[in-house]
């Protein structure tokens, strides 16, 4: 069993960051109470979900039966329905142009740990007219929620073997999936959607015990990216406009990915030199409202050389971050270090080295289940009391 707090003491030590021309709205809490500590990681149990070559399926593009999860299994999200906790994760077969293409399977559970695989991918490249975004690299990185009508919403990266597109699919039940295209396809500029694009985290809220997306200050929100995050917004949780910056605000000037492209996308926060997530950051499972802002517990890259010395080159840890619930693209605080991190040698050694990538967190009989990839080949559970 590990002991993440360790790593969380220096975190008591607050980053305030400026909230750009918001005035004196914003009052950074003068704590940590905003963050959501104590994940152990179950030592026993993990890795909990391995590669296997005993799930088959008949690919409509590879014409042929595919191991659809013999290479790894990782990256996955999670959600309870009824009283079972479902994970939605992506598999890599080992065949193909990349010798990998990916896809979205589902698991269940009654305990959190102990997990059954549906025998088929629940979300994969067909011949549909998404497969030229989406073959042969595939479907990955699964983020899930649902709507106040039980209606759940998946956003997923689509990749083609040279760009990554963020995605939409919606399910009445987990099992039956419809696509619904680029998660930009429809917004102002034909840009949003042809650019670089991932890692949709939308903004939910826990209510009778129920986590439903949310609408803040009138609509859906999200956050997305791999190099800075930025925000978007909707208004049925499948069609997004990215969130740009208004009239006269500070802009950020370190320009990443699609915003060397695109400036005007608002950098809702960026890596920080000097620190674990010194090279890129990644939002982990959908963001969480709370009375003291918008949670986003986030993924990070390290470069040791400009960032924490202490973590390999390439280190995926997570740190945590608080918005603003009025103004859910400023940020009000940020730990200054991870609450989790690659240390175990699933974690350490896989088909990408020193990564940890959390995805999913539900709260399931009585406790909170973070869920996250390990070195893009297994996945593990980390564990703390609810509430
Ligand atoms: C770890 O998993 C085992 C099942 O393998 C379970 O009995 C135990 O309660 C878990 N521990 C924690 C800390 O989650
Ligand atoms: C599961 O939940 C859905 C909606 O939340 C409900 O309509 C359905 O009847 C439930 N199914 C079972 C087997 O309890």
């Amino acid at each position: 069993m590990q002991l993440l707090q360790r790593s969380l003491v220096p975190v008591l030590l607050l980053l305030f960051i400026a909230c750009g021309n918001t005035g004196n709205e914003s009052t950074a809490p003068s704590d940590t109470r905003w963050t959501l500590t104590g994940f152990q990681k179950n030592g026993t149990a993990n890795p909990i979900l391995s590669a296997t070559d005993t799930l088959t399926f008949d690919c409509p593009l590879q014409k042929t039966r595919v191991k659809w999860a013999e290479k790894d299994v990782f990256n996955p999200a999670a959600i309870v329905r009824n009283d079972t906790l479902f994970l939605l994760f992506r598999a890599e077969d080992r065949i193909g142009r990349f010798a990998g293409t990916s896809r979205i399977g589902l698991a269940w559970s009654l305990d959190g740990i102990r997990f059954t695989a549906h025998p088929q991918p629940v979300l994969y490249p067909a011949e549909d007219s998404f497969n030229k975004l989406e073959w042969e690299g595939g479907c990955e990185d699964p983020r899930v929620v649902q709507d106040e009508k039980g209606t759940y919403y998946m956003t997923y990266t689509a990749y083609d073997g040279d760009k990554a597109r963020l995605m939409v699919a919606s399910s009445p039940d987990l099992y039956h999936w419809t696509k619904h295209g680029s998660a930009f396809a429809h917004a102002s500029n034909p840009k949003y959607a042809g650019g670089w694009s991932k890692s949709g985290a939308v903004v939910t809220q826990w209510k009778n015990g129920v986590q439903t997306a949310v609408r803040v200050a009138g609509q859906y929100w999200m956050y997305w990216g791999d190099q800075n995050i930025w925000a978007a917004t909707s208004d049925d949780l499948i069609r997004w406009e990215p969130v740009l910056y208004r009239t006269g605000e500070p802009r950020a000037t370190d320009l990443r990915g699609i915003a060397r492209e695109l400036p005007e996308l608002k950098t809702v926060f960026g890596p920080r030199k000097g620190s674990f997530d010194s090279d890129l950051v990644e939002p982990g499972p959908p963001a969480i409202l709370t009375d003291q802002g918008i949670l986003l517990l986030y993924n990070s890259r390290n470069i040791p050389s400009i960032g924490d010395s202490s973590l390999a080159e390439g280190t995926y840890a997570a740190g945590q971050a608080l918005m603003d619930s009025r103004h859910p693209d400023r940020l009000i605080a940020r730990t200054t270090n991870y609450f989790i991190k690659p240390e175990k040698d699933y974690e350490i050694k896989g088909q990408v080295n020193h990564v940890c990538f959390i995805e999913g967190l539900v709260p399931y009989k009585g406790k909170w289940f973070l869920y996250y990839g390990t070195a893009d080949s297994k996945i593990a559970v980390a564990a703390r009391n609810h509430p």
